[in-house]
């Protein structure tokens, strides 16, 4: 391929460039949910942002959006299809077999956070290359560990001051209900042959569950009067899902029953839910999803061995912030703004500022050969409590000249005192 030297390269669609100002959001509300994990002994797994495409082929499942119509794949130089992560489950399960965690001690509890990529149509809250923090529970049965998962999101949620965050949830049964389920649904949408959206024609005998969350409008129609799986669950799904129902109860975390939620991945078992939360102007749809995946394990070579786990979106939780105006308690500007006067002042001044900043204050200086006012400009730009000058003859007498920008006070103390001046009146 030739590349054209002079026209301007911009940044592809659907992605976006996180900067400063904006990217201190994005670390807080990262480590919130660092904290949040901590809390509940979840830890942090870090797996490749590529994987062998046919990782997702297998987990994510061959009928689904993501995987039809949306991975980024190529093959690369030694000949493997490879594919950028579309999210975050598959991989880590997969890592979770390699390394043999199942013989370990269960449950394992871990979170993940990065970039995920799928090619979608962008728009607000709907990105090519995006971002989720998730976590994964390997190892128990237990349906309060589904309850605990999603307590967990919630109390995530809380933390950053969002509010009214929904929990839809819906069961989808164990194999052996979602087998019977699905014989009863391929033969209701049988009779509609002629009427379903060609999408969901295609979609019948591979993954008719699908059908359910058509956006089409007669399919729609239609999937309104299907068969619903809670009305065919054996009785070791609906335990399951009582109790995670009363679980929920019990611990006052507000949900609706969904019966229609399907979700877009084909690793669910049991439990499906979602979080939502009202975003006007995006399209976004929910802000995080998860559920239970039985048999994704054995399905990956390991040994069976359940799961449970969360995708949360953080643009779309960004995107909720700003709608509801939650004020951030974000890191303010700087401790000191040094000034200096004159040559050797200048250079003196770089052993003051290092000083300050191995006592851990938040310090800068011009580097611009700006003039005192323009100095004092930019002090008042970067937020600065205090200005420090250091002229040639405080230099002299070992003092500066500090004052505190808000009150205009100002003294001239000694050159030692400067740290602890700072410090105690922070
Ligand atoms: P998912 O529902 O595909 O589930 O994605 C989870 C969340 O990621 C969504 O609710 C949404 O907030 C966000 N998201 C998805 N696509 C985009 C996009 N194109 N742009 C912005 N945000 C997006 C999963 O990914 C599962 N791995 C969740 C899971 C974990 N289930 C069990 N464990």
């Amino acid at each position: 391929m030739k590349f054209q030297a002079s026209t301007k390269v911009q940044i592809p669609r659907g992605t976006d460039d996180i900067m400063p100002g904006e990217v201190e959001k994005w670390q807080w509300i990262e480590q919130k949910a660092r904290e949040i994990c901590g809390l509940y002994d979840y830890h942090e797994i870090r797996t490749p942002v590529f994987e062998h495409t046919e990782l997702f082929h297998r987990g994510v499942g061959e009928a689904t959006d993501i995987v039809e119509k949306e991975m980024y794949s190529f093959t690369d130089r030694g000949n493997r299809s490879i594919s950028l992560r579309p999210e975050g489950t598959a991989g880590v399960v997969r890592s979770f077999v390699e390394k043999k965690m199942f013989a370990q001690p269960q449950p394992t509890k871990w979170y993940y956070m990065g970039p995920m990529f799928r090619y979608e149509n962008p728009q607000a809250g709907r990105r090519r290359q995006f971002h989720q923090f998730g976590v994964e529970a390997f190892g128990s049965v237990d349906p309060l560990l589904d309850a605990e998962v999603i307590a967990l999101g919630m109390q995530y949620f809380k933390s950053l001051g969002l509010k009214d965050v929904r929990v839809e949830i819906n069961t989808l049964g164990d194999a052996e209900s979602r087998q019977q389920y699905r014989e009863k649904l391929i033969t209701y949408f049988e009779g509609y042959m002629d009427e379903l959206s060609a999408e969901a024609k295609s979609r019948l005998y591979k993954n008719p569950l699908r059908i359910l969350d058509s956006k089409d409008a007669r399919t729609k129609e239609i999937a309104a009067g299907a068969p619903l799986l809670r009305d065919h669950l054996n009785e070791t799904s609906r335990n399951h899902f009582d109790t995670v129902i009363r679980t929920l109860d019990l611990l006052g975390i507000p949900y609706v029953i969904n019966p229609r939620l399907v979700r877009g991945l084909d690793y669910y078992t049991h439990t499906a839910f979602e979080y939502t939360v009202d975003i006007s102007g995006a399209q976004a749809g929910s802000i995080g999803g998860g559920g239970r995946y039985n048999g994704l394990v054995e399905q990956f070579g390991g040994p069976e061995m359940p799961g449970v786990g969360f995708g949360i979106g953080l643009e779309r939780v960004i995107l909720a912030l700003t709608e509801q105006q939650v004020k951030l308690p974000l890191a303010q500007g700087l401790d000191c703004y040094l000034i200096t006067l004159g040559e050797e002042a200048k250079l003196v001044g770089m052993k003051v500022l290092q000083s300050m900043r191995e006592a851990g204050l938040r310090v800068d200086r011009d580097y611009m050969d700006r003039k005192m006012k323009a100095q004092f400009k930019t002090a008042d730009r970067l937020q600065a409590t205090y200005v420090a000058i250091l002229g040639e003859e405080e230099l002299k007498r070992n003092q500066i000249n500090v004052k505190r920008l808000a009150t205009g006070e100002q003294e001239t103390i000694s050159l030692d005192q400067l740290i602890s001046h700072i410090q105690q009146q922070r």
